[in-house]
């Protein structure tokens, strides 16, 4: 039996806790540590059968009976927990994105590179049905040549102030993970980016730096073009909606509902709305990934999200803030060369 440290008790640290105990089999989360450790995670941990609570993530790295870590905890911590979990001989996986700082994520390359350790990033949308669904079609050829991704990405509800200041910007919070839908989908690099932004929804938000509506053009290195818009509140539920479109076809799928009941009457035709948030629509693929890592762990074989799958979308969020505050298109290569890259 695979034992596993969870690293940070939020929101996510939870669902993967919850995810190994009911969908995974063959590992266990022996620990989890938290620094504000609270009533709620001591009975929740109790609830999962997790024997030890710890305020000190060390105390998981110092435990030679756990294979592997799940980093989970604020984002401004992941690089450096990488470092040393990967040092102290432990498989990681890693919560997106590894950092928002191009220079600290080619740290982590260069330990995870040199070592034997699996390092896996969450882009967990990646291990849902219906992406999954999409990028079959087009790796089997079904699309033909491809000529347009559109991608659809608005949430429900807009995140605290507080959270949109350390968010590090809507591209590398939220919209980093239709980059890599974009990468995942087409199987191709982006090339070029040019984004425009505002703010429509919250005016605390501009204030506060940031944008919470933005479409974002890109080119592809295959020749296709892609287009995400986005948006920090859709009143009618999380819309996560994609279509890849080529020359013999296309593929697109919708969102996922709580029943496919669809009721009409002489005022109209009413279906459900979209699943609420990320945590209703993509529970199952959080629990796809975290199995496919332990798989990876326990088989020997490559992960299925790599490190450079985490660098890339931080690359071309950084193309897309560039653009967006220059007001031009911006090569990836522009960012990249900055990087050393
Ligand atoms: N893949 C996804 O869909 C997805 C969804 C949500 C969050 N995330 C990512 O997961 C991370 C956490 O997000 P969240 O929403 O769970 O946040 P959260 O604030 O709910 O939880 C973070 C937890 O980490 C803890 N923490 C902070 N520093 C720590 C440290 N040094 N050691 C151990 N724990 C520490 C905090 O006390 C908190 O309990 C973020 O990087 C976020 O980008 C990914």
């Amino acid at each position: 039996m695979l034992k596993v440290g969870i690293i940070g008790a939020g929101r996510i640290g939870k669902v993967h806790g919850e995810s190994i105990s009911k969908y995974v089999k063959g590992a266990e989360v022996k620990a989890v540590a938290d620094p504000f450790l609270n009533e709620d995670i001591k009975q929740w941990a109790k609830s999962m059968g997790i024997r030890h609570v710890y305020t000190d993530y060390r105390d998981i790295l110092n435990d030679s009976e756990i294979d592997a870590v799940l980093i989970c905890s604020s984002t401004d911590t992941h690089s450096s927990i990488s470092i040393e979990a990967i040092t102290a001989g432990k498989h990681v996986f890693c919560e997106k994105p590894i950092d928002h700082d191009v220079e600290k994520i080619k740290e982590v390359m260069k330990v995870v590179e040199n070592s034997k350790f699996k390092y896996q990033v969450g882009f967990n949308r990646r291990f849902d049905h219906n992406f999954r669904a999409a990028k079959e079609a087009v790796e089997t050829g079904k699309i033909g040549v491809q000529h347009v991704i559109k991608i659809t990405s608005r949430d429900p509800e807009a995140p605290p102030i507080s959270y949109v200041k350390v968010s590090g910007g809507m591209f590398l919070d939220m919209t980093i993970h239709d980059f890599d839908m974009v990468r995942y989908l087409s199987g191709s690099e982006v090339e070029e980016v040019y984004a425009i932004g505002g703010v429509l929804v919250d005016p605390a938000i501009g204030e506060a730096g940031d944008i919470d509506t933005a479409i974002i053009t890109m080119k592809l290195k295959n020749g296709a073009m892609a287009v995400i818009d986005n948006c920090r509140r859709a009143t009618y539920g999380y819309d996560q909606r994609a279509e890849v479109f080529g020359s013999n076809g296309s593929v697109a799928i919708g969102n996922d509902a709580s029943s496919t009941a669809v009721l009409s009457t002489g005022d109209g035709v009413v279906v459900e709305k979209p699943l609420y948030f990320f945590l209703e629509r993509y529970m199952q693929a959080y629990a796809n990934e975290i199995r496919e890592f332990v798989e990876a762990i326990v088989n020997d074989t490559d992960v299925p999200v790599n490190v450079v799958d985490g660098l890339e979308p931080v690359i071309i969020g950084l193309a897309a803030k560039k653009s967006l505050m220059e007001n031009r298109p911006v090569k990836t290569a522009e960012i990249k060369k900055a990087f050393g890259l």
